[in-house]
């Protein structure tokens, strides 16, 4: 297996404990539940989240070069930025239940475009 493959499946297992971390703090939160004060919660969402950046970041390295020259990276890390915003609206921000419902169902929007983005990589932009 080839480094670069190595990287990419780092990069899709640490996509995936960081969405599911997500989505299970965002359950904690509204369940208005204890553990979401837990020191591992608060700190393994950035160790996952840094991981995930280095990961990709090696791959721009080995492979893509400047992220901003191809449409579907430039797209998906804008859309990371919207995503950012989004769950710390939904987990921390948001001062009513509706506001963090809207802010965790577009941060999962987000989510899945980052994701079909990845997967298609379509030049149609
Ligand atoms: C939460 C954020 C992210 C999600 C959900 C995500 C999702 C994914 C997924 C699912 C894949 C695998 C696609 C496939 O099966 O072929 C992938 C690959 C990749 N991602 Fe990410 N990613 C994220 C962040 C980033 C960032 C910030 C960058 C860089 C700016 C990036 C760059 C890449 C690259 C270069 C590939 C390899 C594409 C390939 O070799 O086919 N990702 N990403």
């Amino acid at each position: 297996m080839s480094f670069y493959s190595v990287l990419k499946h780092l990069h899709i297992s640490l996509v995936s404990l960081s969405i599911a971390l997500f989505v299970l703090r965002f359950f904690w939160r509204w369940t208005q539940s204890p553990h979401l004060q837990s020191r591992w919660v608060k700190l393994t969402p950035h160790l996952i989240d840094s991981l995930l950046l280095l990961s990709a970041i090696g791959m721009l390295i080995q492979v893509w070069g400047n992220p901003f020259a191809l449409p579907w990276l430039r797209y998906k890390i804008i859309l990371l930025c919207a995503y950012i915003a989004l769950g710390s609206v939904a987990l921390k921000r948001a001062q009513n239940r509706r506001g963090q419902a809207l802010a965790f169902t577009f941060a999962l929007l987000c989510l899945a475009a980052m994701v079909t983005l990845a997967m298609y990589k379509p030049a149609l932009f």
